[in-house]
């Protein structure tokens, strides 16, 4: 059944007529994916003029490497030249004014005719082979930057559209990335609880909150006593789904050893332990390392960040790598930028691309760009491992 993506719900009946046959309606792109998802044989979306055109040519460009059969038509109040130059960079098959049904009906039938050459197979997504990487960012100390750490991890990592990220909020009870990035949670980690033990790819979609085409988070949930409900066992398969959904999955986590962030630690490639300059944060930086140690979590999975470094404070990185005896990896100075960028709900990495910290955090993610793949977990020793040897 083809799709139509509209808010405008007065266009919806004579748009569905010329596009002809079945047709699905959806509010959004969000939802036009979902859709697609669910039906890998699908090869029409039309989309409205109210949808934004960015969004439309980044849904376009992602559908057009995943899902090559898929022809997208987009509609325009007005026909521009730059428009259409965008729009065919993007990979739009064609550009039509809203007005005009008859020209609608025939590229639709143009469209259709060019996605029966292209071979079936080449129309399922190309996501069932990824093994995604997972990084957690984590601290036992509260307020030293782990959010906002995450955020802007998540953006580098998602490099413009390059890379498909999602970055899953695993403060249960306070979380804040919905807040930092202006999100509005209405599904998130609590509705997975009705999927367990049959989360698959599809669920997991619907459970997504969209930040940028290729940038997915996964919310905590709205109520804090919902976060006990929550089994750890959860949180490894919501994790192994993931994996296969994205390239990359970054994870917020609260600022305390529970079981959902000892099943993370277990699960994730990449342990992003930080550290900001004073006594308390690195005395806890240096009892998270020892209880990693004791867990037997590989070394070369570390990666240790100094937050928030200012020369007039005393502690210097050389003095954190000798107390946690670990190379400081990255260095994000202290600035107020930072929380000027979160009070603005915009990560700082999208806002001052240019800024000391934001080069810091695009140091971060280039250091898990160039890690090693994804090892199975059978081969890693963790804290379930520790305990089954510890009887
Ligand atoms: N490099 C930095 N320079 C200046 N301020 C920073 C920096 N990094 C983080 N901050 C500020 O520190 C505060 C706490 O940051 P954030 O919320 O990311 O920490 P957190 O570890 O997630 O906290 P919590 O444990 O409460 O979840 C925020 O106000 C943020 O703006
Ligand atoms: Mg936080």
């Amino acid at each position: 059944m083809a799709i139509l993506c509209t808010k405008t719900k007065a266009v919806i009946p004579p748009l569905a007529g010329a596009m002809g046959g079945e047709v699905s309606h959806v509010d959004d792109l969000v939802e036009a994916e979902r859709l697609l998802a669910s039906d890998p044989l699908e090869t029409l979306v039309v989309i409205g003029s109210d949808v934004d055109l960015t969004e439309a040519l980044d849904f376009t460009s992602t559908q057009r490497l995943v899902r090559p059969a898929l022809g997208v038509v987009l509609l325009r109040e007005q026909l521009e030249v730059t428009v259409l130059a965008l729009a065919i960079r993007a990979g739009v098959r064609e550009v039509v004014p809203e007005s005009d049904l008859d020209v609608l009906a025939e590229s639709c039938l143009r469209s259709r005719d060019l996605s029966r050459f292209t071979p079936a197979s080449v129309t399922i997504p190309a996501q069932q082979s990824i093994e995604g990487k997972v990084a957690v960012v984590f601290a036992t100390k509260g307020g030293c930057g782990k959010t906002t750490t995450a955020t802007n991890l998540a953006v580098c990592l998602h490099a413009g559209g390059a890379n498909r990220v999602c970055l899953v909020d695993l403060d249960l009870a306070f979380g804040d990335v919905a807040i930092s990035l202006q999100l509005t949670p209405v599904r998130t980690l609590v509705d997975a609880m009705a999927m367990d033990g049959q989360l698959d790819e599809t669920g997991m979609s619907g459970l997504l909150t969209r930040y940028r085409q290729g940038l997915d988070c996964v919310l905590a949930p709205v109520e804090p006593g919902d976060s006990e409900q929550i089994p750890a066992s959860l949180i490894t398969n919501v994790l192994r789904v993931l994996r296969r959904m994205f390239d990359y999955v970054v994870i917020d986590t609260p600022p305390q050893f529970n079981e959902h962030v000892l099943a993370v630690l277990d699960e994730a490639d990449h342990h992003i332990l930080l550290t900001t300059p004073d006594v308390p944060t690195l005395k806890n930086l240096r009892l998270t390392i020892d209880m990693l140690d004791m867990l037997s979590y590989a070394r070369d999975r570390r990666t240790i960040v100094l937050n928030r470094e200012d020369p007039r404070v005393g502690l210097t990185a050389a003095d954190v790598e000798s107390v946690v005896k670990t190379n400081v990896a990255v260095r994000v100075p202290a600035s107020l930028a930072v929380p000027a960028s979160i009070n603005r709900g915009v990560p700082i990495t999208i806002e001052k691309a240019d800024h000391p910290v934001s080069m810091a955090f695009r140091e971060m993610a280039a250091r898990i760009l160039a890690g090693a793949r994804h090892e199975p977990p059978a081969t890693r020793r963790g804290l379930f491992g520790l305990r089954k040897w510890s009887g």
